[in-house]
C-alpha cells in the first residue's frame, strides 16, 4: 500500500550546486510567520540522481513538493506526471507539488517578475514597448510574463544573437531579436528595460546604455540582485527613471510554491527582504 504522508509538511529545493540557495531562508521564515510546523530543506541532487529522487518522491511522499533549480529545470519536466502550460511555454519548471496522486510542475519565475513590479511600481504593465537584455533561462520567464501582460513589441537584445532568435521562434512575432549594438536604438520610446543578463553582477562595469531616450516615466529593472542597486539601476536613477531591484523577483517567485505545499499565500515584506540582504552582504 502506498504511504500517504502529505501531512508531513516538508518541502525541498534540489540543485547541483545547492549550497548558495536562499530558498530555505525564505520558506523557513514564512513557515515561522504562518505558525506552520513544517520544514524546507536544501538537497544536493546530481543530474544522475534526479530520476531516482523523483521516483522516490512519488512512491514515499516524504515531501509535499519543492523547488527545482540549476541544472534540473528542464530535465525534471520529463519525470513528472503533468507540466502546466506556463512551464511548457517557458521551457523549464521550478516548482513541483502533488495534486492528489499526480505530481505536477509549473514555473513561477515569470509570476515572480510580474509580482515584484506590481508591488513596487503600480501600472508598470500599461506600456507597449519593452527591451530585454539577455536570452538565457531567466530571460524566457521574463519574456513570457511581458507577453502575458500585453507588451506588443519586445526587443530581445543578446550578445549571441542566435539565442535571441531561438526565443523569437518560441514566443512569436512580438519578439524582435537583435545584437548588443542595437541596444541603444531599441531603447527609444521604450516603456520598460529589463536586464536578465549577468552583466553588472557583483558590481562589474557595464557598457554604455542610453536611457535618456526611453518613454517618460519608463521603468528599469534588473534581475541581478547582488548588488541590490546594479549599475543599470544606478544609471536609470540618474536619468530620473523608475527603478525596481531584482530581489523582489526571487522572493515573489517563491510564494506560489509555499501556498501549494503549506496552504497559505505568504507576504513579501521589507523585513524578509532585509534578512536576505544581510545574508547576501554577510557572505561577501
Ligand atoms: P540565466 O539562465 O541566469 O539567464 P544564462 O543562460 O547563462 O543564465 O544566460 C546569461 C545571459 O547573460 C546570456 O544572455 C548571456 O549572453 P550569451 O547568450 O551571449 O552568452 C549574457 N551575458 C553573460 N555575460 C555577458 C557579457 N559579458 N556581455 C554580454 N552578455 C553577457
Amino acid at each position: 500500500m502506498k504511504l500517504l504522508r502529505v501531512d508531513m509538511k516538508k518541502a525541498f529545493v534540489i540543485g547541483d550546486p545547492i549550497v548558495h540557495s536562499k530558498s530555505p531562508l525564505i520558506h523557513n521564515y514564512w513557515l515561522k510567520e504562518a505558525g506552520v510546523s513544517g520544514i524546507y530543506e536544501k538537497l544536493h541532487i546530481k543530474p544522475s540522481e534526479l530520476e531516482s529522487f523523483i521516483l522516490e518522491l512519488k512512491s514515499k511522499r516524504l515531501y509535499c513538493g519543492g523547488n527545482i533549480t540549476i541544472p534540473h529545470k528542464q530535465s525534471l519536466m520529463t519525470l513528472v506526471d503533468y507540466v502546466d502550460p506556463i512551464a511548457l511555454e517557458i521551457g523549464a519548471a521550478n516548482t513541483v507539488w502533488f495534486d492528489g496522486d499526480t505530481l505536477k510542475a509549473t514555473n513561477t519565475d515569470g509570476f515572480g517578475f510580474g509580482a515584484n513590479l506590481d508591488q513596487n511600481c503600480l501600472g508598470w504593465d500599461k506600456g507597449t514597448k519593452a527591451v530585454v537584455l539577455g536570452a538565457g533561462g531567466a530571460s524566457r520567464a521574463v519574456v513570457q510574463q511581458l507577453k502575458h501582460r500585453g507588451f506588443l513589441e519586445i526587443h530581445l537584445i543578446n550578445r549571441t544573437v542566435s539565442r535571441a532568435q531561438e526565443l523569437a521562434l518560441v514566443f512569436g512575432e512580438t519578439i524582435h531579436p537583435a545584437s548588443l549594438d542595437h541596444l541603444n536604438s531599441a531603447l527609444k520610446n521604450a516603456d520598460i528595460f529589463v536586464n536578465t543578463s549577468s552583466l553588472g553582477m557583483d558590481g562589474a562595469k557595464i557598457p554604455f546604455v542610453d536611457f535618456s531616450k526611453m518613454a517618460p516615466g519608463a521603468v528599469v529593472t534588473d534581475i541581478v540582485y547582488s548588488p541590490l542597486e546594479t549599475e543599470f539601476l544606478k544609471l536609470a536613477r540618474k536619468n530620473k527613471l523608475k527603478t525596481v531591484d531584482g530581489l523582489g523577483m526571487l522572493l515573489h517567485q517563491a510564494a506560489p510554491g509555499f501556498e501549494k505545499w503549506f496552504g497559505s499565500l505568504p507576504k513579501v515584506t521589507n523585513t524578509l527582504k532585509d534578512i536576505i540582504v544581510s545574508e547576501i552582504e554577510g557572505k561577501k
